[in-house]
């Protein structure tokens, strides 16, 4: 009598279909993959439809992606996954600042400006802040030519690349520290927003019965030669959005008072190899 092939033997089959000689990391992530993605069919029970209505919500996915619009990288960020990545991979000590998401709206190459020159390219609108504070490492040392490259929404809730009123590389720019590891960014104070639900990210929100909303924040990525990037926000301490975050992003130590014209955020780097 044959014996039938279980689901763990199909797994360990395709499984070792997977050439150790070629990519060991490579084989290794494969072989992570088809094993959870197993077990999540199995435990669902996942019927034929459910399957092809999930390639179905993949494929529009990748439809929607263009060179703006990743959105991929906005399901990661509603399902966690980006921010459990950043998690694992940002690991800060117990001195540096707490990392957050990185987002699908950076944009490369942003003016550099001089220190206390506004990021806001839209006249007056909005509420006028100055972001101030002073780059350290781990010891409190401050540190001389640490980069700031600083972005965030408009007054109107959009990203420059969202708005096609918007001119180019509004609020966002770059700022170098010196030796007094000091940095003052004039800008608009952020505000809550939500992320794009005009697509198959948005309808998944919609039928999970979640909104968009994520709290007033205004983004960070530090570099410095000889420390770990950070890549963070500082989130306004006034944000009704602050506890229920559509990407997860939020730490208590990242949120600050933005009132009256003010926001201090002083930034703690880890040394390379920290
Ligand atoms: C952002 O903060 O820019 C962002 C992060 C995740 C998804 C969408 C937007
Ligand atoms: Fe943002």
């Amino acid at each position: 009598m044959t014996s039938k092939i279980t689901t763990a033997d199909h797994l360990k089959e395709v499984q070792a279909s997977f050439n150790e000689q070629m990519d060991p990391r490579l084989v290794e992530i494969l072989r992570a993959a088809v094993k959870h993605i197993y077990a999540f069919v199995e435990e669902t029970k996942l019927t034929r439809e459910e399957w092809k209505a999930g390639i179905d919500f993949l494929t529009a996915t990748g439809q929607k992606c263009d060179d703006v619009r990743q959105e991929f990288i906005l399901l990661s960020d509603t399902l966690g996954v980006s921010m459990l990545v950043e998690m694992l991979n940002q690991l800060p000590s117990d001195a540096a600042t707490d990392p957050t998401v990185f987002g699908p709206f950076y944009v490369a190459g942003a003016p550099q400006f001089p220190m206390g020159a506004s990021i806001a390219r839209e006249g007056n609108a909005g509420e006028a802040i100055v972001f101030s504070g002073t780059v350290r490492d781990a010891a409190g040392h401050p540190l001389d030519h640490a980069r700031l490259d600083v972005w965030q929404v408009a007054p109107n809730g959009l990203y420059d690349v969202q708005d096609p009123e918007s001119p180019p590389m509004s609020y966002r720019g770059v700022f170098e520290t010196g030796p007094d590891g000091r940095f003052e960014i004039l800008t608009t104070r952020p505000v809550d927003y939500q992320i794009p639900t005009d697509g198959p990210v948005g309808q998944l929100l919609h039928a999970s019965g979640r909104h968009a909303w994520r709290p007033a924040h205004t983004h960070f990525m530090v570099s410095c030669p000889g420390f770990k990037t950070l890549i963070t926000h500082a989130f306004d301490a006034d944000s009704p959005n602050l506890s229920r975050d559509a990407v997860f992003g939020v730490r208590e130590s990242l949120i600050i008072d933005m009132n009256n014209g003010t926001a201090v955020f002083d930034l703690v780097l880890d040394a390379e190899g920290s």
